[in-house]
Parts: C-alpha cells; structure tokens; sequence
C-alpha cells in the first residue's frame, strides 16, 4: 500500500518514447502515432526533447484545413512541460489535470527517459487503493475522466464543444431545436419524416398532466416567491410520482426514453405557467402551431415573439443544451447509476443548476451591469471587487482557458438584437477582461455563456427571474440524453474521500 502511494514517474511511464523530429512531416509523425497506438510523440534533437506533437495537434491541423505535408515543427507544442523521474506519480497527475494535458515527457538531467500519459495515470489509479487514490484527485475533479460518453465534449484549449459529432455553436446556428433535441437522444440528425414524426410525437407532451396542473396553484403559493427554478424541482418531483414513473433499474429502454421525452416536453410549460402564477396571470397553455422557442416565448409572455426573438432565444437553448460532464449532468448520472428513476435524476440536476457558480449567474451578470452602472465606474468597480476575493458572474470556466465558443456565438446574436445593454456589456467585458488578466495573471479568465445570455435574453423580454430556468428547460435534454446512456450501460458511480478528520477510532464517550 504504502509502496503504491509512493509510486514514482519512473515506475509507471512508458518508454521507450515514441519520437519524431522537427522536420518530418506531420502525416509521418501521424501514421507512427497510430501504428504504435499512441497519442503523441515526443520531438526530439537527439535525446532532447524539443516539443509535442499530439492527437488535438492532429484535430487542429485537420480542422485549419492544413496540409498534413507540413513539418513538425509548425504544429508541435514546442519546449514542452515535463516531469522528472523521481517525481510522485500524484504530482504528474495534478500536472496533467491542470493544465489539460494527456502526456507529460518525463526528462532526466536534460534528457528525455520516458512519456507519463492520462492512461498510465488511470492504470495505476484503479489498481491503488482508495485512501492515496484520494491524494491523487484534484480538487473539484478537475481534468479527472469518470465515464465515457457518446453524447458530446468539451475541448478547453480549443474553445470548442460538440453534440455528438456536430460542432455545437453550428447547430444552433443552422438547425433548430427540435433537430438537435432528436439528435441527442438518438445520435444524428433527423430526415424530414423522422422530423414530422418526433414533432407529432412531442406536441402533445408539451401540456401538464391535468393532476400536476391542478397543484400549480397551490405550490406556486405555499413557495411564497421562491425563484421559479425552486418550484420547478418540486414540480418535476410531483410530475414523475403522479405518472409513476419508475425505477430506471427496472424500465427498458424504451420506457425511459418515453419517460424522457416527457419531462422535456413539458418542462418549459411547467416554468411558465409556475412563472405567471407567481406574478398573478393564468397560465397559458402550449400552441400546437408554434415551434419549441416561439411556444416557449409565447406561454411566459403571453404573446407570440417576433421571429427575431423566437430564433435568438431558441439558439440561446440549443448552445446550452448539453456541455460534457458540468455539475448538473454529473448529478443526473450519480442519481441514475443508483437505479434511481429519471424524475428524481432531473430533480437533482435542477438543484446542481440553481448555484451561482453554474447556472445561477446570468441574471447576477446583469445585475453586475447594473451595479457598475457607467462606464466611468466600471474600472474601479471590478478592481474593487476583483481585490475582494469577488467572483465576476459570467466570466472564467472551470474547462475553457480560452474564449467560451458560446459567448462568442451569443455576443453576435446580442449584436444582431441590438437593445440598450450591449454596447455598455461589451465595454465591461473588454475592460474586465484586462482587469483579470492583471490582477489574476495566468488564469485566463473570458467570458462564459453567462454573460451574454442575459444581455439575449433581457432583449428577447424573458423576465430576469427566468433566466435560470430558461437554461434548466433545455440542459433537461442533455440531462435525459445523459441519463439514456447511464441507464444502458450501468455501474454505480461511488467514488471515495480522503477522511482528514482526528485519527479514529477514538473512544465514545458515553452520554453525560
Ligand atoms: N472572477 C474573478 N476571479 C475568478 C473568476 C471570476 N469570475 N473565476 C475564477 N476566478 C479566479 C479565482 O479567484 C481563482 O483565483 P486564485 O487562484 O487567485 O484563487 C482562479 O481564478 C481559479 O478559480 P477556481 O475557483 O479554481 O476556478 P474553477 O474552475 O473552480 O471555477 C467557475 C470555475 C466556478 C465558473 C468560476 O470561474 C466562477 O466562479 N465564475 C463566476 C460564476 C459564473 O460565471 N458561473 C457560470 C459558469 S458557466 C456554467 O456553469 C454554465
């Protein structure tokens, strides 16, 4: 035990390190990758290693559209991080998860003696037990791969994310929701029939179960003003006990995905008709003419949006469909890998999506707005709560290190609206960008999807307390997707803790 807790770099990296130089072509390098299944290769001048070239290399080039004949040189990270033989195999860990790498060049004295991948890390995590395992996690599980998914990712270097094998920020430019809602639970696109089908399949699971509509009332009362998203966990709570639905164990999984669709479907009427409670209207229920955005727009407000917001809004929904393993889809995949069943694993994931350090902070970014109120102020005012250990709401992520593809998407959309916040946003952002470059050097803080999606949103007229929940409406699609896929090949998620607590066992006392 102790001998594995200490395992040093040396006894778990790979060697020898498969090479190439920088004058190689690129598409050399590749097919050596390849014929020796690795993910990288070490650029050397002798036994120095000079740079990395490694598989997101390869996408990146792919994806410029580059001549695969280029050397080496051009697309290789150049004087690579590295580790030293001697080292801990936890810090080589903590090296990799932080800075996202998935191979570290181990060098000794100058020379390279070996390569540490993610996978030699994995290999040994599961074989260590779980009291050093605990050491070896980084904090919040940073850069830490807990299952495999068909459903998406996100690339943080690359300022890139995907729905299944489509660029995300692509769909939501071209497709609608509907399009990319069928595309997650069943893996592409749909034709023009499979299209009709799912709509007509949808539409009328769009209303509230007239025993849930009769409770809308009373909760939204008893709940006394609590945010809408509240209200919601308890409303979904109520929706899956009153259809009985069941144990994800014990359901195939076509009563899931009935399930499923269910939720989805009825979710956006449930925020509305809950929303307008709260503030005295009758609810209003879904129009089988209109679309998922338009409908949606239509039941909160009680008109139907001009095309130009229906489309914003529903591009807002598609970017915030599914973002690979955040918070409240992690929730939703602990809850469903108990057999627990899915209105439970959306009752969670709501309450993962309500902190402000998730999905509470579009509405807190405005209120920053806000509060800076001038332009003049605006410098003073970040450095002030900068310097106060603040967090800025909508801007820095936990896996982006570079702009959030869907900040820029919505910037452009809030430029297409126009609206009287934007110009002062985008001068906020400018300028907080550079505050956090100075006083958080290296931490390369940008705006995340948070920011904009206010400044969408608050143009389209979605009333500030719905923002949160208008994100819940369509992340309950990725977290069904999500759920699908746990729930067709399942194992229980129970990872450990490192107990830091005064050594036990020590003796109880007995009662005074
Ligand atoms: N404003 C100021 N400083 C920040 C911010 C911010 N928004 N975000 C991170 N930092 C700083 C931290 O203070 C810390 O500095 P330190 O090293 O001097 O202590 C450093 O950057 C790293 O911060 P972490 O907390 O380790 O970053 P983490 O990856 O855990 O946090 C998070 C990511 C929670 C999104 C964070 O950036 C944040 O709190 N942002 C504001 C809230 C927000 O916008 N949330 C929406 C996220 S998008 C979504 O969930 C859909």
């Amino acid at each position: 035990m102790a001998a594995d807790a200490k395992r040093t770099v040396a006894d778990i990296m790979s060697r020898p390190v498969v090479t190439a130089t920088p004058d190689e072509t690129v598409s050399a390098a590749a097919d050596r990758m390849r014929a020796q299944s690795v993910g990288s290769v070490v650029v050397v001048d002798g036994d120095r290693a000079l740079g990395i070239l490694t598989e997101r290399d390869l996408v990146r080039l792919a994806a410029a559209g580059a001549d695969p004949g280029t050397q080496v040189a051009a697309w290789m990270t150049a004087e690579p991080d590295h580790v030293a033989p001697d080292a801990e195999a936890g810090a080589a860990f903590a090296s990799l998860a932080e800075h996202g790498y998935r191979h570290i060049p181990v060098v000794d004295d100058g020379r390279l003696v070996g390569i540490v991948s993610m996978r030699d890390l994995m290999r040994i995590a599961q074989i260590q037990p779980a009291e050093s395992l605990a050491h070896e996690v980084p904090r919040g599980l940073e850069g830490v791969v807990v299952a495999e998914t068909q459903i998406g990712d996100v690339r943080g270097l690359e300022g890139f994310y995907h729905y299944r094998q489509y660029n995300a920020v692509e769909l939501a430019e071209i497709r609608t929701l509907e399009d990319v809602w069928y595309l997650l639970f069943h893996g592409d696109l749909p034709s023009s029939t499979q299209r009709d089908d799912f709509a007509d399949e949808v539409r009328p699971l769009r209303m509230i179960p007239p025993a849930v509509k009769a409770a809308l009332p009373e909760i939204a009362r008893v709940a006394n003003g609590a945010p809408p998203l509240d209200l919601l966990r308890t409303t979904v709570s109520l929706l899956g006990a009153s259809l009985g639905y069941r144990p994800s164990l014990d359901v195939d999984h076509d009563e899931l995905r009935a399930e499923a669709l269910r939720v989805c479907a009825v979710v956006p009427t449930l925020l509305c008709a809950l929303h307008r409670l709260q503030h005295g209207d009758t609810p209003i229920d879904p129009d089988p003419d209109l679309p998922y955005a338009a409908n949606y727009l239509y039941m909160m407000l009680g008109e139907v949006p001009t095309p130009e917001h229906a489309r914003a809004v529903e591009q807002y929904l598609i970017s915030t469909i599914d973002h690979g393993f955040n918070a409240s889809t992690f929730t939703a995949r602990v809850i469903t890998s108990t057999g627990a069943d899915l209105a439970a694993a959306v009752v969670g994931a709501i309450g993962a999506l309500s902190g402000p350090l998730h999905g509470g902070a579009p509405s807190r970014a405005l209120q920053m707005l806000d509060e800076i109120g001038t332009i003049e102020n605006a410098d003073p005012w970040i450095r002030a709560a900068v310097e106060r250990g603040d967090r800025l709401m909508g801007f820095g992520h936990r896996v982006y290190k570079v702009d959030d593809p869907r900040s820029v998407m919505l910037r452009s959309v809030a430029e297409r609206l126009g609206g009287p916040k934007l110009d002062f946003a985008e001068q906020v952002e400018q300028l907080a960008v550079e505050i956090l470059g100075e006083l958080k050097p290296g931490r390369k803080l940008y705006t995340n999807v948070e920011f904009y999606a206010g400044i969408v949103m608050d143009a389209c007229g979605v009333p500030r307390d719905m923002f949160t929940p208008t994100f819940a409406s369509s992340r309950v699609i990725g977290w069904s997707a999500h759920v699908l896929e746990q729930a067709a090949d399942n194992r229980l998620i129970r990872p450990s803790a490192h107990y830091a607590g005064p050594p036990p066992p020590q003796p109880v006392p007995s009662a005074a």
